[in-house]
């Protein structure tokens, strides 16, 4: 199984102008790595790149299918060959928790699928042309299994991990490394707008640190905290009566 290197090319993050995105971005350029770090706000991307010499600023919506091709290649043709994708960025939008909204719901959809979807098309074919190539999709453990207020983004984070099943069948032939990153809750400006107890959370440098190991060790899934995540996928496997049961006393658990 093919396992990036910092000496076979670069790596691509998008996502990085905060948060996760941003921590894994500097946490790879610690490790060796030349990172492309990518995401709307170009201020931000910046002076993440003032931060290490390896990290250079390509900014982009990854929503622009077209611009996602060209910015993939741009990167390849200045940096070259890009050996590790962390397809990360992604929006959770908190009205969502009140009412269903068919609007935050398509925009959530148009960016977090949409948007990887742009990105990974690119990487995929000059990937599979290679004959090797890592690539990471973060998902959450919200795509496990229906969360209450989350029908957007759950949805969302679960039809990552079908896509990420998908592709490791489809390409592990090709020579391809394909994985999915499901953290629990990690301190970002994401997380910050949460108003409840969020149980292990977890600050943004020891998620990347996780999150770069799993890149090193190459299994299909990097979740944390492993705690919360075989809960939940123990619960998963409940029939639907007790299931509902335990999300209910976890969501008032939660608000109390
Ligand atoms: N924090 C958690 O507890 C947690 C848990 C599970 C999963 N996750 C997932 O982890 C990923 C990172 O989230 P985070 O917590 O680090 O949140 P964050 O700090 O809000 O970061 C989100 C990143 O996505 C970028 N982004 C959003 N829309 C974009 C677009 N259209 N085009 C390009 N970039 C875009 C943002 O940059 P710009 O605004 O500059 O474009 C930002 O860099 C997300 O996929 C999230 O769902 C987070």
């Amino acid at each position: 199984m093919y396992r990036a290197h910092p000496k076979d090319g670069i790596a691509w993050v998008t996502g990085a102008s905060s948060g996760i995105g941003r921590t894994v971005a500097l946490e790879l350029s610690r490790r060796g790595y030349k990172v492309a770090a990518t995401a709307r706000r170009a201020a931000e991307l910046e002076s993440l790149a003032a931060e290490s010499q390896n990290i250079y600023s390509f900014p982009g919506d990854i929503t622009d299918r077209a611009g996602m091709a060209r910015l993939a290649g741009e990167i390849e043709d200045l940096h070259g060959q890009i050996v590790l994708a962390f397809l990360n960025a992604g929006v959770y939008f908190i009205t969502e928790r009140d009412r269903f909204s068919a609007d935050v719901v398509w925009r959530t959809f148009e960016i977090n699928v949409g948007g990887t979807v742009n990105c990974l098309d690119p990487v995929l074919v000059a990937m599979e042309r290679r004959g090797k190539g890592q690539i990471a999709l973060t998902s959450s453990l919200a795509g496990y299994g229906g969360i209450e207020g989350s029908a957007g983004y759950g949805s969302t984070k679960a039809a990552l991990i079908y896509m990420a099943e998908t592709l490791k069948l489809t390409y592990e032939r090709a020579g391809l490394t394909i994985q999915i990153v499901n953290p629990g809750f990690v301190h970002t400006a994401m997380t910050a707008q949460n108003d409840f107890k969020m149980p292990f959370v977890m600050d943004a440098d020891r998620a990347a640190k996780i999150i770069c190991d799993g890149f090193e060790k190459g299994g299909f899934e990097i979740t944390f905290p492993r705690r919360l995540a075989y809960l939940f996928k123990a619960v998963c496997l409940l029939p639907y009566p007790l299931y509902f049961a335990r999300m209910r006393r976890w969501t008032e658990r939660a608000r109390r």
